[in-house]
């Protein structure tokens, strides 16, 4: 039986001050030992939230992190960084760094593996564009994401540790969910693809959580699919629906 693990992608919102009041605000009405949660605040944000996380269920996770171990890389931080303040989950290939920081599945793929050797657990993301989409190559973008950005990761991490995201574009900060059953269709197929590339066992575990517009109204259906396992929650991840959803 996968565990639910539904995460808070705070993007580029709420500084210090305002993100430790929020966190101080939420924390408590969040108790569930049946759900993983996981909240994504900024980089300069972690140390502050993850002693503030301390005694509670919750977990922290990061947003992004740099696949080298130090050195002359201005602006970047390792994976080392992350573990040091108590970072458990990290995305890593949000649609939006592919789009806008040149991301590729190739570098998804480094800092994945860089995650997992300090022991974090990196939620992996995926999803095509509208275009892809109306023209009926989602299938083909998604598995070539999929195939490449895992490619050479422990079947053992992949299905203990390895979260996937499925985040259509078009359904990102859009207001457009994907119907359950489209969702739902893609993380199936995700899951026929991690397949392949391992074994059923390794199928069956690893964790698809769907992301894009999801808010109250829709998470109890997403989240009753049979092969979503969560949510990745951008926008009502800023407010008092990310507890409603984590109640889904
Ligand atoms: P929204 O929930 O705002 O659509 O964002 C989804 C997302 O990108 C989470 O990573």
């Amino acid at each position: 039986m996968r565990k639910k693990i539904i995460a808070g992608n705070w993007k580029m919102n709420y500084c210090v001050n305002k993100a430790e009041d929020f966190v101080s605000e939420i924390v408590n009405t969040i108790d569930t030992d049946e759900v993983d949660v996981v909240i994504c605040p900024n980089f300069v944000a972690l140390d502050r939230i993850s002693e503030l996380l301390d005694e509670t269920n919750v977990k922290l996770g990061a947003q992004n992190v740099y696949f080298e171990d130090k050195g002359a890389f201005t602006g970047e931080t390792s994976a080392n960084m992350l573990a040091a303040v108590g970072v458990d989950y990290c995305i890593v290939g949000h649609s939006e760094r592919r789009q806008y920081f040149g991301e590729t599945n190739e570098i998804v793929n480094k800092k994945a593996k860089k995650l997992l050797e300090v022991a974090i657990n990196p939620i992996v993301c995926v999803g095509e564009t509208l275009e892809e989409r109306e023209s009926n190559k989602m299938f083909d973008v998604v598995k070539k994401q999929v195939e490449e950005s895992l490619t050479g990761i422990d079947k053992s991490l992949l299905m203990k540790n390895v979260v996937i995201a499925y985040e259509p574009i078009w359904a990102i900060g859009t207001g457009k969910t994907a119907t359950a059953e489209q969702a739902n269709e893609m993380c199936k197929y995700i899951r026929s693809v991690v397949k392949d590339m391992t074994d059923e066992e390794t199928a069956q575990n690893v964790r698809i959580q769907y992301g894009g517009s999801v808010k109250p109204s829709n998470a109890n259906e997403i989240l009753n699919m049979s092969d979503i396992d969560g949510a990745l929650v951008g926008g009502a991840s800023l407010t008092n629906d990310f507890v409603a959803i984590v109640n889904y």
